[in-house]
């Protein structure tokens, strides 16, 4: 039986931090209360006007491949979920890879918003237990500050940048248990930017909109559903669980969600005080964080799951 197992991770925060505080500084009709509790975000990292997500991806990706103890050219499958594309095309994963200095290996990028990594790692997964890929660098990257709408207060005071990648290897150790992915368009409406590049211009709004109540509610919802659908496929209970790290989007959708599962909070991951909602990047920052900080173990049961415009939602459960 060949599973898929990750060998690394690595992240990579962009230094330039913007506290609540700052961003009335700003300008920005808001309070550092108001923000803490309702979404619990106390700041959040900004990409310099010279990065880009490949470039946010690059760093968290040389980590990754550090802490896997591989060379770059192993890697054969570079899988990058980004809504913050570097160009319309060519994709980001492949900007990626040129970056990192190989070639040859299949690359390209998954769109599902902060679903993102989930849905990335669970096709990477499908690629190495297919046996036709042995090495994937799954990447979440995103500069979702430069789709926000700063006079926006709804929007401007939640999201962040920055990237996490792990490597994902062969193995005849699981690895990953279980993946369940999902998407409803119909929900499209209460998040989304909807705007696109035509004639050399921008049709529509290049910014985040979003109906906040009916994300929350749809959010809480589907996060307790796809954890229990993933638990199911893999015969297991909320018991099994060693670590559940969420899509850090608000630490009230956090809670909810884990309550719902009947799951303690010191069994959650969270880091969304510090980085806001970085979309496809938030899940691989907050295990990268965990990984590093000694809290997540090998060997331990670790539940991975997003929900984001589309609306897209999955999990994937895996042993570390
Ligand atoms: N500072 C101060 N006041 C604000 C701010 C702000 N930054 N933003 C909105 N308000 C005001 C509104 O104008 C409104 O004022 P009014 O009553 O005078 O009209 C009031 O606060 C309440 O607005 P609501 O939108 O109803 O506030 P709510 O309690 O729903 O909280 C929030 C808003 C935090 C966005 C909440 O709806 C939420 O957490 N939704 C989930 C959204 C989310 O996490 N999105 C992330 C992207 S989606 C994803 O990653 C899954």
């Amino acid at each position: 039986m060949i599973y898929a197992r990750i060998t690394g991770t690595g992240s990579y925060l962009p230094p330039t931090t913007l506290s609540n505080i700052d961003l009335m500084a700003r300008g920005i009709d808001t309070t550092d209360e108001w923000i803490v509790e309702r979404t619990g975000i106390r700041s959040r990292h900004i990409a310099d006007a010279g990065q880009q997500a490949s470039d946010l991806a690059l760093a968290a990706s040389l980590k990754a491949v550090e802490a896997a103890d591989i060379p770059a050219e192993k890697i054969d499958l570079i899988i990058l979920a980004t809504s913050t594309p570097d160009y319309v095309f060519p994709s980001t994963a492949c900007l990626l890879q040129a970056k990192l200095g190989v070639s040859g290996a299949a690359a390209f990028d998954v769109q599902a918003v902060c679903s993102g990594f989930a849905y990335a790692l669970a096709v990477a997964e499908k690629f190495i237990r297919s046996g036709s890929h042995q090495c994937a660098l799954v990447v979440g990257a995103e500069v979702f500050s430069r789709i926000l709408d700063w006079n926006d207060r709804g929007t401007c005071v939640l999201f962040g940048d920055g990237a996490g990648a792990v490597i994902l290897e062969a193995s005849n150790e699981p690895g990953v248990l279980a993946s369940v992915l999902h998407a409803d368009g119909s929900h499209h409406r209460i998040l989304e930017v909807p705007g696109n590049v035509s004639g050399g211009k921008v049709v529509g709004q290049p910014f985040v909109k979003m109906d906040g109540p009916a994300v929350f509610k749809f959010a809480v919802k589907v996060l307790a559903e796809v954890a229990q659908e993933v638990l199911n496929q893999a015969g297991m209970d909320t018991g099994a669980i060693d670590w559940l790290i969420p899509h850090q989007a608000n630490i009230r959708i956090i809670q909810s969600t884990a309550k719902k599962l009947g799951l303690p909070m010191d069994k959650v991951v969270t880091t969304v005080e510090q980085h806001g909602n970085t979309s496809a990047a938030s899940i691989p920052l907050a295990l990268d964080s965990a990984v590093r900080s000694g809290r997540i173990k090998r060997g331990e049961v670790l539940m991975l799951e997003g929900v984001g415009g589309g609306f897209t939602w999955g999990a994937v459960l895996l042993k570390f």
